[in-house]
């Protein structure tokens, strides 16, 4: 599939989508917003796929929403389209997405990075909410999705002012899964991805469906939930296979991958 916005490429059983507006640092435009939709949308359901990746260039993993789409656009019609609405469907998508973020990741594209399961980064990363600084305010997650994974302090600090956090400083604050150096972050994405994808689907499906209802549901009523899947994971070939591979002590081959 071609698209104008984005690349989308198989590397073994991962997606890797790659934002490709380098001319404004990937801003995120309503094409690019409906074709990562698509691309994710069509991972979904392609059984040769197992994790995605999403990426963006050096400079910039994506530096927001396209204000100079944005600046002529007033209320009735924002309200109307339900502008940035469409963005709610990448969060109810079942397959593990990571982010794998160089440069700028602002406003939207912090965003949109942190709908991903996780985030991994390079050292040039920099993250965040500068919509205050446009009369706005972020409208893809930004004061719920940041203030949950950073926590209140930090959040309304960097929603409020829209200064940037560092790499390392994201790494402390538990935005990011690891930092790496620039140069590795794609093959190192990659690599993590592709060792998700090797696993089986119905476990790795489960575990990023449970880990995401705990940020929405109570302890208890998500460690009940967790039970039930691990439970139900006693009934595929691959909980046998998985189990059967280690006492004979072989690598398990994974029907559902
Ligand atoms: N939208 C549209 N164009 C953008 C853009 C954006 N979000 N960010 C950068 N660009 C464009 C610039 O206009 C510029 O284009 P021209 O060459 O045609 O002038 C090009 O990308 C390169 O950008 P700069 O010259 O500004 O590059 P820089 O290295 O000097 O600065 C930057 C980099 C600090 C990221 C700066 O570009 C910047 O502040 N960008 C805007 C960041 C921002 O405010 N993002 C939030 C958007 S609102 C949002 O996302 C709403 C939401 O929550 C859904």
């Amino acid at each position: 599939m071609t698209y104008e916005t984005i690349l989308a490429e198989h590397r073994g059983r991962v997606l890797l989508i790659t934002l490709n507006r380098p001319e404004v640092l990937n801003a995120l435009n309503a094409t690019m917003a409906g074709e990562i939709v698509e691309a994710l949308v069509a991972a979904e359901i392609d059984d040769a796929i197992g994790c995605i990746v999403i990426t963006g260039s050096d400079k910039a993993f994506a530096a927001g929403a396209d204000i100079k789409e944005m600046q002529p656009k007033g209320f009735a019609e924002v309200y109307v389209a339900d502008q940035f609405g469409l963005w709610d469907r990448v969060p109810m998508l079942r397959k593990p997405v990571i982010a794998a973020v160089s440069g700028y990741a602002l406003g939207g594209g912090c965003e949109l990075a942190m709908m991903c399961d996780f985030i991994l980064c390079s050292d040039t990363a920099r993250f965040g909410q500068p919509e205050v600084k446009l009369g706005i305010m972020p409208g893809m997650g930004g004061t719920q999705r940041l203030t949950r994974l950073v926590g209140q302090a930090k959040a309304m600090e960097m929603n409020l002012t829209g200064r940037m956090m560092t790499a390392e400083e994201a790494e402390r604050a538990g935005l990011v899964s690891r930092v790496v150096p620039s140069a590795e972050l794609l093959d190192e994405a990659l690599k993590v991805a592709e060792t998700i994808a090797g696993m089986s689907l119905p476990s790795t499906m489960s575990i990023r469906d449970a880990t995401r209802r705990s940020q929405e549901i109570s302890l208890a009523e998500g460690v009940r939930y967790e039970r039930r899947l691990l439970q139900a994971l006693f009934g595929t070939d691959d909980k046998a296979e998985g189990m059967i591979a280690f006492i004979e002590k072989r690598k398990p081959v994974f029907k559902h991958r």
